[in-house]
């Protein structure tokens, strides 16, 4: 029988071998490279919640032992030598492989991404001598996120970002095989660089000298939504932060005309947690059913978490007679029809720094954005932003420090007059102080746990909501204590 191909029978063999091979590297290729192993399911909702992967890996992970090493090979550039990635006060637990809010997946080979809970988890001790207490989406007022972002592109723009120092130490660590190692040696260590140093165009506020740091506990997290989602040019605004809470957000009746985030620019929980997400993802997600049921996961988690019960003793006589002051001077706007409503600026008079960071086009072009990934939700608000939410009090003893950019340390110096509040403050240290409700702002161990706080400097205003400031004395204790119940 004659065959179709007239040539030689070495040739053929040859032919066959190499399609073999080539089938062969493909699969490993794709087995090394891209292949997604899925997240790893945590059967604890709170393990979920501050560990699981969205899939963040994809477009915003860094390999896992380049995230390694990094401490290890540029000590120079932490805030504080010798601790690794503690020293941006990350929350970590004992006995896990990452800090909170951090997550670990394979596609190809294993990477690491940030969850909601790198900055919605908070920690807290009764005294310095005593391992912190975590409460999921609470408020992380210890991460310097600012510090963080530009360490993982100042390590990139390093000289010593090269394949031969950083292998050196990741051979110290990991046990790879001849495949993994050169595939981080000539792709994955020069890709990552590439990456990362490409983000300096977005972060170029971040480097302003005339703007003050974030330091703990702060994030300018409508500017970063423009210079990353939308890719605005940048603007000159500033207006970090604190780090909101996010538990029992069935609180919030969007249908009544409630918004979320500081200055109300989000219509309800689901648009606040599918921004939030795509913020994380850096990119449309790639696998959009995946995505959304993740979503709707967190939502449910979110609306249904509790808020924490205070944990030092309250006396209740004098919680007592505080509500009946609250109720004569705070529920008007944090107990009534107006909670979760705009205030607006003149009325409430704090730092305008914030609302300066987003407007009415901004919003128009993300919900675009959003739209073009075949997203429906509500969105962002359409319009100017005027003022403040009046913020729901539930949890608020551990949400200092207070005011929508944490200029104020404690509730007690809340309720003093703006001219006398502290002026200067160390945020980020995590011993509490139930006598002025917030946490320690001074003293050695804060200054060596913190970063300062000047409330002069630009965006942090700690002037306005002068509510009950001019009480008698005792019935600023008495509304303390009552604050502490709620
Ligand atoms: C890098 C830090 C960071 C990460 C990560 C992050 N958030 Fe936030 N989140 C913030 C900040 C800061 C605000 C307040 C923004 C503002 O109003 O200026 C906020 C606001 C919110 C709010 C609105 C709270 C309210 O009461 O109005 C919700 C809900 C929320 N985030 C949920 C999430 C979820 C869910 C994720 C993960 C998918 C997430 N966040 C990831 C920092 C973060
Ligand atoms: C006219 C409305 C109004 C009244 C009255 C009022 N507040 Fe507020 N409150 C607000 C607004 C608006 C904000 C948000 C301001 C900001 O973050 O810039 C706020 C913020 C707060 C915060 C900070 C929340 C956080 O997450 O940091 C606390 C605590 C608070 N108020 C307590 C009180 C107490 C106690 C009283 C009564 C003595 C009171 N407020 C009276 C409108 C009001």
């Amino acid at each position: 029988m004659k065959t179709l191909c007239t040539c030689p029978r070495w040739l053929k063999i040859l032919g066959i071998v190499t399609l073999v091979l080539a089938v062969i590297a493909g699969i490993v290729g794709y087995n090394r490279f891209m292949r997604d192993y899925g997240a790893t399911t945590f059967d604890n909702p709170d393990d979920r919640f501050m560990y699981g992967s969205m899939g963040a890996e994809n477009d915003a992970g860094i390999p896992y032992w380049i995230f390694y090493v990094l401490p290890r090979v540029f000590p120079d550039k932490l805030p504080k030598p010798g601790v690794g990635y503690a020293s941006f006060g990350v929350v970590w637990e004992e006995g896990h492989e990452l800090p909170v809010g951090f997550s670990k997946r394979r596609i190809g080979f294993d990477r690491v991404a940030n969850t909601c809970a790198a900055c919605h988890v908070a920690s807290y001790r009764a005294k310095p001598d005593e391992t912190p207490t975590l409460v999921v989406a609470g408020p992380n007022h210890t991460l310097d996120l600012e510090a963080f972002f530009r360490f993982l592109v100042d390590c990139a723009k390093d000289p010593r970002f090269n394949a031969d120092t950083l292998m050196a130490e990741i051979d110290l660590a990991a046990d790879m095989d001849w495949l993994d190692r050169l595939a981080y040696r000539y792709l994955i260590i020069p890709i990552t660089k590439k990456r990362l140093i490409e983000r300096e165009g977005q972060f170029q506020w971040i480097y302003r000298h005339d703007f003050p740091e974030w330091g703990r506990g702060r994030d300018d997290a409508m500017n970063l939504t423009k210079y990353f989602m939308i890719r605005w040019p940048m603007d000159d605004s500033f207006g970090p932060t604190d780090m909101p809470s996010v538990w029992n957000l069935k609180k919030y009746r969007p249908e009544k005309g409630d918004r979320m985030n500081f200055a109300g620019d989000s219509h309800d929980p689901y648009s606040v947690v599918i921004d939030s997400a795509l913020g994380l993802m850096g990119a449309a997600p790639k696998n959009k059913q995946d995505f959304l049921g993740h979503i709707d996961w967190l939502v449910e988690y979110l609306k249904n978490k509790p808020a924490p019960k205070y944990p030092f003793p309250i006396d209740a006589a004098r919680a007592a007679r505080g509500k009946a002051v609250f109720d004569a001077n705070c529920a008007a706007c944090h107990a009534s029809s107006r909670t979760g409503t705009v205030v607006p600026l003149a009325e409430i008079g704090t730092d305008r720094g914030r609302i300066e960071t987003w407007n009415g086009r901004a919003a128009i072009e993300a919900n675009r954005v959003v739209k073009d990934m075949g997203i429906e939700r509500k969105g962002l608000v359409e319009a100017d932003l005027t003022g403040y939410v009046a913020q729901y009090l539930d949890g608020i003893w551990l949400r200092a420090p207070y005011l929508h950019n944490g200029s104020v340390p404690t509730l007690a110096d809340l309720l003093t007059p703006p001219a006398q509040r502290p002026q200067m403050f160390w945020r980020g240290y995590d011993v509490y102080d139930p006598a002025r409700v917030g946490f320690v702002v001074e003293g050695a161990a804060a200054e060596r746990a913190g970063t300062p706080y000047d409330t002069r400097l630009r965006g942090n205003g700690n002037g306005g909501h002068d509510f009950g400031t001019t009480l008698p004395a005792a019935q600023k204790t008495d509304l303390l204590e009552y604050l502490k119940t709620l």
